[in-house]
């Protein structure tokens, strides 16, 4: 739970539907974006088809642009209470895990280790042949 932010259920964010407010539900955060309607890329109807909804799933299938998910930080109104939260899907740290594993197998041939061990196996190939 995170200090200072309202506690929703997700029942009172289904009966939300008001001219004043479209609020929706990505990953357990609360978000309304009746002031942003005009503004999104991706057009109002959208949005408004979510209204009142959990759009994790919709939200993630369109593959959003980081800027867009620095923004949608402005827009968020409160979480959901514990009892209706749902575990996070691993999806969006996917990128991350993969980062970290081809940044290892990188790091190999980048270090010093590399160039090294290939020229004193240049060098005895050498002296083998010639030798
Ligand atoms: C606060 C929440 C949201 C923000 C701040 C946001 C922001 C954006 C931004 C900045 C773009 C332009 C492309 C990009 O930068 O990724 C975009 C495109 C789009 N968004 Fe959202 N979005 C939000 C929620 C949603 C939701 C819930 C849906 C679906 C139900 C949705 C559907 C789309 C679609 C269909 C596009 C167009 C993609 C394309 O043209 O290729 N967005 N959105």
């Amino acid at each position: 739970m995170q200090p200072g932010l309202r506690q929703y259920t997700r029942d009172e964010v289904a009966d939300s539907k008001t001219a004043t407010e479209t609020l929706f539900i990505i990953d357990n955060i609360v978000y309304d974006v009746h002031k942003f309607l005009d503004e999104h890329p991706g057009g109002h109807e959208v949005l408004i088809n979510v209204a009142g909804k959990d759009a994790s799933e919709e939200f993630e299938d369109v593959g959003h642009s980081m800027d867009a998910r620095e923004l949608m930080k402005g827009y968020v109104v409160g979480e959901l209470v514990d009892a209706d939260k749902v575990p996070i899907s691993k999806k969006q740290y996917s990128w991350e895990d993969t980062a970290k594993t081809s940044e290892t197998e990188a790091s190999f041939v980048n270090s010093w280790k590399f160039p090294v061990l290939l020229g004193l196996a240049l060098t005895l190939l050498y002296s083998y042949i010639f030798g």
